[in-house]
């Protein structure tokens, strides 16, 4: 199998990243695999996104979060629930839009140039997988189209990982 990374041209982040889950869909298809459809989805957000410096997985052992594939500088590996903003978004299932991660309390600085991050919690079947995290350099990098954005993205990963049940979009 062969992919090609296109550079993203719209103008507009929804038009971005509308573009950046349909290539997410092409790059994921057909496999169920969580580390590789985690490995490609991190490199291709990686390629596509302006301004970060970090993206990818935190996956759910089912006592704490463990870090998984991803782009960037090595990263702190074990993250209990309720903690930072990683374990923040896991405990309470909810997208995390951080615009300064410095007034975070608890925020924990894998990277010191990061200063403002999205984590976006991944569940299937009401089950707790882990969390994607972005990290960027500036304040404020991310607003609500990143959230939406960064939400559907995380949906094609989380539906990709279904093997027995049709894919959203497929006729059963
Ligand atoms: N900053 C995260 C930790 C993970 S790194 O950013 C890769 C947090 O506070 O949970």
């Amino acid at each position: 199998m062969s992919f090609e990374l296109t550079s993203i041209e719209s103008a507009d982040k929804a038009g971005f990243y509308a573009e950046l889950t349909s290539q997410a869909r092409g790059l994921l298809h057909g496999e169920h695999d969580r580390i590789a459809n985690a490995a490609n989805l991190a490199a291709l957000a990686w390629h596509a996104l302006p301004a970060i410096n970090w993206c990818g997985f935190y996956f759910f052992d089912g006592r704490e979060l463990v870090v998984g594939p991803f782009q960037g500088k090595p990263a702190c590996v074990r993250i209990a629930l309720g903690r930072g903003v990683c374990g923040t978004a896991a405990s309470t299932r909810e997208t995390q839009l951080v615009d300064d991660v410095y007034a975070f309390e608890g925020h924990i600085a894998c990277d010191a140039a990061s200063r403002s991050e999205i984590v976006v919690p991944l569940v299937l079947n009401d089950q707790l997988l882990g969390v994607w995290d972005v990290d960027s350099p500036q304040p404020g990098r991310f607003d609500e189209e990143d959230r939406k954005g960064m939400i559907a993205l995380c949906q094609v990963f989380v539906e990709s990982l279904r093997v027995d049940e049709p894919r959203t979009g497929e006729a059963a």
